[in-house]
């Protein structure tokens, strides 16, 4: 069974692939590698033994896209990770972000009702629930008003995708937020490959202790948490990318509840920046150079994921150990300065 992958030489849908392909499904990926490389691809190939099929496509083109699904009359679904996601960005080129990231999902959508495809899974974000007032947050916490344009596109999208299914009866549409994502993968073929100066905590901080960057700033140690600094839920991508092989196998086996579903996809636990930091040198054996230094505008205080549901729907949860994350994403960073 085929699915097409957009965005699947990013980060995510890289990983996301390799899943696919070793629980035996064929995978055409479309990217206008805007954000990625195309040596993404001999790295899936490195762990899986098949290059996946590639199209270089911008999603955002009505036109292509229909062309790409009229000649591709096998795929039984698609996941949808194509977007522009740098949250400070999307607040200097609001426009980009939402023409980007909503023609894609439209474009993809039209196309699937046109050519009979029709199980759809997305890339969605914890970002949707902004600050939450009680913790964790589960599927029923209320969405808050985005805190940037990028993130207003995933709430967006959402919208898109619920009224979508209310009309169209035979679609099943299945949005996944994901907390924040980190880690490569185990055998260090793939992993996130950071444009110019991170703006995330695990890059910025493998790449200060690679030398690359001369400290790590700690943005804030005056939160409300136990140590001061912020709290998030660090989700493994392996574990991630496992997640979409089993919504797809849901749409598929027709085990959906309802035509749009979604789902909190973290550990359901809560790490400090400090804890991770600490983590990271127990890990590793590496040393971080951190200051600390004023809060981060836009940032929360704390969030983490209930993940009662996809435990119970999907039948997925989160196993790789955090130590076991933090040394991937340390072997990944060395792997890339030595090529
Ligand atoms: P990424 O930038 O590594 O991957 C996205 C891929 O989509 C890139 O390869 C890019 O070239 C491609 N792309 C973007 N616009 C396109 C277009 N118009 N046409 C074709 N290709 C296009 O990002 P990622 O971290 O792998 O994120 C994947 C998805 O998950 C995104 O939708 C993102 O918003 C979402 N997400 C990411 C995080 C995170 O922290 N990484 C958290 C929550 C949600
Ligand atoms: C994590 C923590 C920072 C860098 C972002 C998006 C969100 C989602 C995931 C897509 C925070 C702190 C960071 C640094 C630091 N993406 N930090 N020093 O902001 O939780 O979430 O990525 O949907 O929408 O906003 O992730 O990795 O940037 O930060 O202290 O140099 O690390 O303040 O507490 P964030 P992050």
């Amino acid at each position: 069974m085929k699915v097409f992958v957009t965005g699947g030489i990013g980060y995510i849908g890289s990983h996301t692939v390799v899943e696919l392909q070793q629980n035996g499904f064929e995978v055409v990926i479309a990217d206008n590698l805007c954000n990625s490389n195309i040596k993404v691809l001999d790295g899936i190939e490195q762990i899986t033994g098949v290059r996946p099929e590639f199209e270089k496509i911008d999603l955002a083109d009505a036109e292509k896209v229909q062309d790409f699904f009229s000649r591709h009359r096998d795929v039984v679904a698609v996941i949808h990770f194509a977007a522009l996601k740098a949250v400070g960005e999307s607040v200097q080129k609001p426009l980009e972000y939402y023409k980007n990231n909503l023609n894609s999902l439209m474009n993809v959508i039209t196309a699937m009702r046109e050519f009979g495809v029709k199980n759809l899974v997305f890339s969605s974000s914890c970002t949707v629930y902004g600050q939450a007032d009680i913790l964790p947050v589960t599927e029923q916490t209320p969405r808050k008003q985005a805190e940037s344009p990028y993130g207003n596109t995933k709430a967006m999208c959402e919208d898109i995708m619920r009224d979508v299914a209310k009309v169209e009866k035979e679609m099943n549409l299945l949005a996944l937020r994901y907390f924040n994502p980190i880690g490569a993968h185990p055998s260090s073929c793939i992993g996130e490959l950071p444009n110019g100066v991170p703006n995330n905590l695990i890059p910025y901080l493998t790449q200060t202790v690679a030398g690359i960057r001369e400290q790590l700033s700690v943005f804030g140690d005056d939160y409300n948490t136990p140590d001061g600094s912020a709290i998030r839920d660090y989700i493994d991508v392996v574990d991630l990318a496992r997640a979409h092989v089993v919504a797809i196998r849901r749409l598929l086996d027709g085990k959906n509840k309802a035509n749009y579903e979604y789902f909190n996809i973290g550990t359901g636990t809560g790490l400090s920046v400090l804890e991770l930091i600490h983590a990271f040198e127990r890990a590793t054996g590496e040393k971080v150079n951190y200051k600390i230094v004023g809060r981060r505008a836009g940032d929360i205080e704390k969030v983490w994921a209930d993940t009662t549901l996809a435990n119970r729907e999907l039948g997925w949860k989160a196993s790789v150990p955090i130590e076991e994350t933090l040394a991937n994403v340390w072997k990944w960073q060395k792997h890339l300065m030595n090529k």
